[in-house]
Parts: C-alpha cells; structure tokens; sequence
C-alpha cells in the first residue's frame, strides 16, 4: 500500500508574521489547516499511512494531529531537530518509506484532484520518480520543468526565479507542483544527516541517470508561501468546494451563526461556527471568516481572511487583510491593504479605535502578535 509524507517543517519566513505563532503547515485555508486538507485528499485516495516531516513547531503540530485516529488515517512524525532540508527530512524516514513507491508532498500547497490517475501514470513509466506539474501562464516565479512534450520525461528541472523566457516572451509552462510519487532508490541519492534541497541538491542529480516524468493535474492549485498567494490560494479553495456541493450555494454559512437580518452577506463567503454579525454590516465577496467570531454592527469586510476567536467592533472597514486568532479590533478601526500589499495582523493583536492601517502601493502593513496598534499608517 502506498504510503505519503508530507513536509511540514519549514520555516515559513515568508508568511511571517502569521508564522510567528502558527506552523505554516497549520495556517487555515477556509477554515482547515493546509496539510489537514492534503492528508484528507491522500486519504480519499487509498493512502492509510501518512507520515508528517515536522521540525519547526513540531510539538504543535504533533498536538493537533496526534496519531490520525480522529481522521481516520495512521499518522506518525520524523525526529528533525533542526530543519534539514526538504531531502534530508525524507531521508529521516527512509525505514519507514523503503517497501514501496509513496507520496511526498509539499504542505503548503492547495489542491484537489485525485492522485490515483498520477500513481497510475508513475507504475506505467517506471521511472524513479514523477513530479506533477501545473502550466502557469507565467512560470517565472515557480520551479519549472522542462521535458521531452511526447514523453513528459524531463530533461531539466529550474529551481524558483532560474527560468529567463526565451526572447522575453513569456509562454506557459509546466511548473513544479510540489507533489511527487517516488521510489525508495531516491534514498539512495540522499546522503544521511546532511541537510539537502531535494529540488536544488537530489533532482539535477537523479535526472542524469534515472528517468523521472511530469504528470500536468486538473483543478485547482495554489502554493501558499507568500500572504497574497495565501489570500488568493483560500478564495480559490473555496470557489472549489462551493462548485462541487450540491444545490448550487453561493457561500459556506456554518447552521450555527448568527447573522442579524439587516446585515448584508455578498457571496462568495465563508462562515465558521458561532460566529456572530450584528446588524447592518456588509461582508464579502471573497471573506473567509473562522469559528467564534463576533462582528458588531455597521462593519464592511471584503477580500479577507479573519481567523478564530476575534472581536471586531462597530463601524470597522476591513478590505485586503488578514487577520490572525485571538485579536480585537476596536470602534471605528480602518484596515486596507492594496493589491498585493496587504494588512496582516498576527495572533493577540489589538487595534485601538479610529486608528488606520492603510497600506501604499508596494507596502505590506505587518504587526507581529500581542502588540498593540496605538498609531495609524496611512
Ligand atoms: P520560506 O521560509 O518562506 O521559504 O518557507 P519554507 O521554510 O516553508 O520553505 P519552502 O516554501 O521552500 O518549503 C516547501 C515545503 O517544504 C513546506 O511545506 C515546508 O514546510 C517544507 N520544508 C522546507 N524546509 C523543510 C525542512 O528543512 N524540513 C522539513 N521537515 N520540511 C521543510
């Protein structure tokens, strides 16, 4: 039976300051954490073992999944006490993953598509390894692979921001999707206690005497390093879920709200359990709010990400932000990010009344937790 693991150690520097506090392989994308999502994708696919490479936060990450019982799936973890790479966190599970071809999965991407069709392609190549692939209409920023068109047996693989488009005319291209079915000779490859890129260090020097494919995936795909993508990659995720339910719904509304009836909802949203909204608010379209949050009266959200246990009080404006757990954001507060350049607040932040956070073109506005926002930027 085929195994997976998944990598959930790094340092996720480029989400800060969300990552401050929570592991990225924890950060909700419509309210689930990231790898949560992958280990039920993997599990609706036949996988029955998982195994999750922590390092940092481990012991979070450990508390929230504990042995998979509660999913239904045989969890376990590596022992990496510091960050050894995206090949050296493997190599820890080598006894573990040697019988058999497994899974191994980047957990900070979002997905859906079914990864029987890709195991099924990976037997009938017989090659070391597949990668699945994604075409991006512009590939400069992301892994790209570049393969025989007929075969898809690639011939080179370019790590992020290596890849310059011939003449400067950007074409799509095949990227690296951040899944791969592998074979146990991989671990041959991989030296033992030695931190290791298994983009930058093991493929370049797998591909010069084993055969390893691309597989393009359907539906939807998003890697989430960065907060934009993460905003994005969670608006995706949704409009997924909501085409695929039943009864055609425009937004994700747990039984449990409490919604006031003057209170306006533009679809698409999400709403988590006990969340209340007072009257005469406006939330959406694309807002994407957790469990136990309470919204007071007159405030507008849209284009957001608000995550579990916050109070947000009247007349507030939230636009292109994201905000963390356990934060209050006092009467009369102003968030707005522009564009990519987003308001991100942190766990335990606290937003006094009539401040305003707005950010300028190619500025993001970052607070790290427990602070207090006692000035305003704008
Ligand atoms: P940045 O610091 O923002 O680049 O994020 P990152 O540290 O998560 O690195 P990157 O985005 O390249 O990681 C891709 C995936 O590999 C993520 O799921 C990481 O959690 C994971 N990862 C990266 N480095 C390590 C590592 O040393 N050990 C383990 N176990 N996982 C890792």
């Amino acid at each position: 039976m085929v195994k997976g693991i998944i990598l959930s150690g790094g340092f996720g520097t480029r989400l800060r300051p969300l990552t401050c506090m929570i592991p990225k392989s924890l950060i909700p994308v419509v309210n689930k954490p990231v790898i949560e999502r992958q280990i039920l994708l993997l599990k609706s696919s036949g996988v029955k073992e998982v195994v999750l490479a922590v390092s940092v936060m481990s012991d979070i990450v450990k508390n929230y999944f504990k042995d998979g019982k509660k999913l239904g799936i045989k969890i376990s973890y590596t022992n990496e006490k510091h960050p050894m790479g995206t090949a050296g966190a493997i190599k820890l599970a080598e006894a573990y993953l040697e019988n058999d071809n497994f899974f191994m999965l980047n957990g900070d991407v979002i997905l859906n598509f079914n990864f029987k069709d890709m195991l099924n392609f990976h037997k009938k190549s017989n090659g070391i390894g597949t990668i699945a692939s994604k075409i991006v209409e512009d590939p400069s920023p992301y892994g790209v692979l570049i393969a025989n068109p007929e075969t898809n047996q690639l011939y080179k693989f370019l790590e992020k921001d290596e890849y310059s488009p011939l003449n400067g005319k950007i074409i799509p291209m095949p990227v690296n999707a951040g899944v791969y079915i592998l074979e146990p000779d991989i671990f041959s490859y991989i030296e033992s206690n030695k931190k290791a890129s298994i983009e930058k260090d093991i493929f370049p020097k797998v591909l010069v005497d084993k055969k390893v494919y691309h597989f393009p995936i359907t539906g939807i795909w998003k890697d989430i390093g960065k907060p934009y993508e993460l905003l994005q990659g969670s608006i995706l995720l949704m409009n997924d879920i909501l085409k695929n339910l039943k009864g055609k719904r425009k937004s994700l509304t747990d039984n449990s709200a409490d919604i006031a009836p003057t209170t306006k909802i533009f679809p698409p949203c999400t709403i988590g359990e006990n969340v209340v909204i007072r009257g005469m608010c406006k939330i959406g379209p694309n807002v994407i709010i957790g469990d136990n949050v309470y919204i007071d009266e007159s405030t507008i959200i849209k284009e957001s990400l608000i995550y579990n246990d916050t109070y947000i009080s009247k007349n507030v404006d939230i636009q292109s932000s994201i905000i963390s757990d356990n934060c209050l954001i006092e009467d009369r507060v102003q968030l707005r990010g522009k564009n990519e350049n987003l308001v991100i607040l942190a766990s335990y932040v606290k937003v006094l009344r009539n401040i305003k956070l707005i950010a300028k073109e190619g500025e993001s506005i970052n607070f790290c937790h427990h602070v207090e926002v006692n000035e305003s930027l704008n």
